[in-house]
């Protein structure tokens, strides 16, 4: 994933994202920060891995691009990375819900309480506190914006194996389609992407 082949057109110019999960190059998160810029965007990349996404950032030889440690589980993580989005860039316009976990594929009788509750507060938990915080910054901005959450096609299509991951996903679309009908009388548009599999970090545990 770390070659792009696509033209910019300048799609993003003008506005600031912040894209979760972005600390690996072989990671969708770092792919969607590299054509962000390419488009003109303004990137703040957050991860657990803090200089995972300083490195992303630093990959792209741009000042509109910048990695700091984040635990998306957490609200003060939030609120201090929307801080830095306006302080570093004028505000948040578009927010990629792409940090994400899973276990081991195995029988679900083995998924241990600590398992289930990683998957759930990384992949659901951390969209609750995205908008608490970035949400109201958009509406205090009053110029909509654009968020994208990273599902699974296991939302849709869920196998055995990996029930409590596929649950996960399922709340992430169901959440994204009342989210958009709540905020879309704001101009913000919420959007699930449900990939099916590809060789990123998490590729081995799937
Ligand atoms: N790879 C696939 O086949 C596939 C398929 C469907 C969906 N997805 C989803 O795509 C998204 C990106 O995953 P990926 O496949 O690129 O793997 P990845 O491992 O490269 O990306 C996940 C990133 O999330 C970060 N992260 C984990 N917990 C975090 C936390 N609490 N706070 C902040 N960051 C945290 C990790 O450090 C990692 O950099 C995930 O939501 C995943 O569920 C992946």
């Amino acid at each position: 994933m770390s070659s792009s082949s696509q033209p910019s057109l300048g799609r993003l110019k003008g506005k600031v994202a912040i894209v979760t999960g972005g600390a690996s190059p072989q990671g969708f998160g770092y792919a969607i920060a590299r054509r962000f810029i390419e488009e003109g965007a303004k990137v703040i990349i957050g991860d657990l891995d803090g200089s995972g996404a300083e490195s992303s950032a630093s990959s792209f030889s741009t000042p509109n691009a910048k990695g700091v440690a984040m635990d998306v589980c957490k609200q003060e993580d939030w609120q201090r990375v929307v801080e830095m989005a306006v302080k570093e860039f004028g505000g948040v316009n578009i927010l990629v819900n792409n940090a994400g976990c899973t276990y081991r594929n195995k029988p679900t009788a083995e998924v241990t309480e600590d398992e289930f509750e990683r998957v759930m507060s990384v992949n659901v938990k951390s969209i609750f506190w995205s908008v608490k915080v970035v949400v109201l910054q958009m509406q205090k901005q009053g110029q909509g914006g654009s968020i994208i959450n990273i599902s699974s096609s296991g939302s849709v299509r869920p196998r055995p194996g990996l029930v409590w991951y596929n649950a996960s996903k399922g709340a992430v679309s169901n959440a994204t389609m009342a989210l958009a009908a709540e905020y879309g009388p704001d101009q913000i548009r919420v959007n699930a992407i449900a990939p099916l599999l590809s060789a990123t970090g998490l590729f081995e545990s799937f």
